[in-house]
């Protein structure tokens, strides 16, 4: 099972029982309207009305495309960025806010004005010298530099930039986008990205989708990456080291781009041989490759602790296993191409990549996923496997625990047994084709499964993913 390797913090003992079922699905719409008062008048949101990250995203706007030019000096640490957004206004809007936290904005223009603007928090308060009209396409473009540095998650790990010993590990779960690119972020806002990094000559610069080309001049190396199908940002990296880089395209066109670190070459090759019969069986599973461009990212990272499906291209932190890989391939169909509204629906992702490892496990001459779930519903009721529902994690510490993992994968397999292997099937594939580049809430999936079936399995979820505590029967 692939658990961030942080050590899990102890859950609070009053516990929450909330019918997951009766939950009103959340319109994205009315999570902005919800963030704040302002959200009604002129001045954008200063959150996406997030419970677990209050002020993650923002309100008033939809980024439609991210340019980033960035340059990163591995000895000095020190990142100079561009970062231009097109977006469209979801109201009149005479102010609003970008994520950013740390380094030093130099300017900022909106359409061919120089805005003012202001920080506050992680939020870069934007004032434009017009007031924009609803439903107007703009363009923000936001000069900057500094030493970038990690956020700490509210579960104690590092997120964002994270500088390593040959350039830095870039990962944005769920906050740390914001540590070097301002923006939107929050998974409701989705974009395309061209990201462009230029970095000493003998490192690389490993980003999402497709390299469209990498030239060296001066001592310097710049790659330019193209993202085509929409992102949420902390799905965005730009992951800098001294890399072993392997690019070859699969005979179904699929371009596939691999950095390994060379300390841990050895030990992840025989893994990443695997990748495209790993990406060829969830397509049989799932439904198509929801991207152009697939790949990994090998670095030698210690101090982070986990690994991340950032998309099209995950990053490890040092040479993935085998479940690994297949967890966070997984995830490029349920987190990346399907994305959250909301960080409590966390289930939808890592529930359903950890089921795929059972999955993978069960079609590989391994054991079959009831005998995973059969182990799992052995450990006593005090172990930390119940300590709270996965569909309510409770706050933002929690969303990396055990519960979501583990015993959102047996609420799967509880699905799976109470409609019957094609239905199954089914459910996973139309989830992930019917939400493609796009969004699914927890409710959504219930009302899915429950038609795809014909069945009412309104007590199912509620008990097992809607109520903490062991349930009575397996
Ligand atoms: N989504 C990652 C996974 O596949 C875990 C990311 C953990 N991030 C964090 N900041 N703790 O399991
Ligand atoms: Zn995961």
């Amino acid at each position: 099972m692939t658990l961030p390797r942080q050590q899990p913090s102890r859950r609070p003992t009053v516990l929450r029982r909330e019918a997951v079922v009766a939950a009103v699905p959340v319109a994205v719409a009315a999570l902005l309207v919800a963030a704040s008062p302002a959200a009604a008048g002129t001045v954008g949101a200063a959150g996406a009305g997030d419970p677990y990250f209050t002020l993650a995203g923002n309100g008033g706007y939809d980024v439609r495309h991210y340019a980033l030019t960035l340059g990163y000096d591995t000895g000095t640490r020190h990142l100079d960025g561009k970062t231009v957004l097109t977006a469209r206004a979801t109201q009149r809007l005479t102010r609003f806010d970008l994520d950013l936290k740390g380094l030093k904005v130099t300017g900022v223009t909106v359409g061919h004005h120089k805005a003012a603007f202001r920080r506050d928090g992680q939020e870069l308060v934007v004032t434009p010298r017009h007031a924009l009209r609803k439903g107007q396409e703009f363009r923000v473009t936001v000069t900057y530099r500094g030493t970038p540095k990690p956020v700490t998650d509210p579960d104690g790990s590092l997120d964002g930039w994270i500088p390593t010993d040959d350039g830095a590990f870039v990962a944005g779960e769920p906050q740390g986008a914001m540590t070097w690119f301002p923006g939107n972020n929050h998974p409701t806002d989705k974009a395309s990205y061209d990201i462009t990094i230029t970095v000493p000559e003998g490192r690389a610069a490993v980003s999402n989708g497709v390299l469209l080309g990498q030239r060296t001049s001066h001592g310097r190396t710049t790659f330019r990456w193209r993202q085509t199908e929409p992102m949420a940002a902390y799905l965005a990296t730009a992951t800098v080291g001294k890399f072993k880089v392997e690019q070859f395209t699969t005979p179904d066109g699929l371009r596939v781009y691999n950095a390994v670190d060379p300390r841990e070459a050895t030990a992840a090759a025989p893994v990443l041989k695997k990748l495209p019969s790993v990406l060829a069986w969830e397509s049989s599973v799932f439904g198509p490759y929801p991207f152009r461009a697939a790949g990994s990212i090998v670095d030698h990272a210690p101090q982070v602790g986990y690994a991340l499906e950032t998309q099209t291209r995950p990053v490890y932190d040092r040479a993935p296993d085998l479940s690994t890989l297949v967890h966070e391939s997984a995830h490029q169909w349920f987190g990346d191409s399907v994305s959250l509204t909301t960080w409590k629906d966390i289930w939808l992702n890592e529930g359903f990549a950890t089921y795929a490892e059972w999955l993978y496990t069960e079609q590989h001459g391994g054991k079959s996923a009831q005998k995973t779930f059969d182990a799992l519903y052995a450990r006593p009721a005090s172990d930390d496997l119940w300590a709270f529902a996965p569909a309510d994690p409770g706050d933002g510490s929690h969303i990396f625990e055990t519960p979501v993992y583990a015993r959102g994968a047996m609420a799967l397999q509880k699905l799976r047994a109470a409609v019957g292997d094609p239905v199954f099937f089914g459910i996973l594939r139309a989830w992930a084709g019917g939400h493609r580049d796009g969004h699914g809430t927890t409710a959504q999936f219930i009302r899915l499964s429950e038609r795809l079936s014909g069945k009412d399995l309104g007590a199912l979820f509620h008990t097992w993913i809607g109520t903490a505590g062991k349930p009575s029967s397996p």
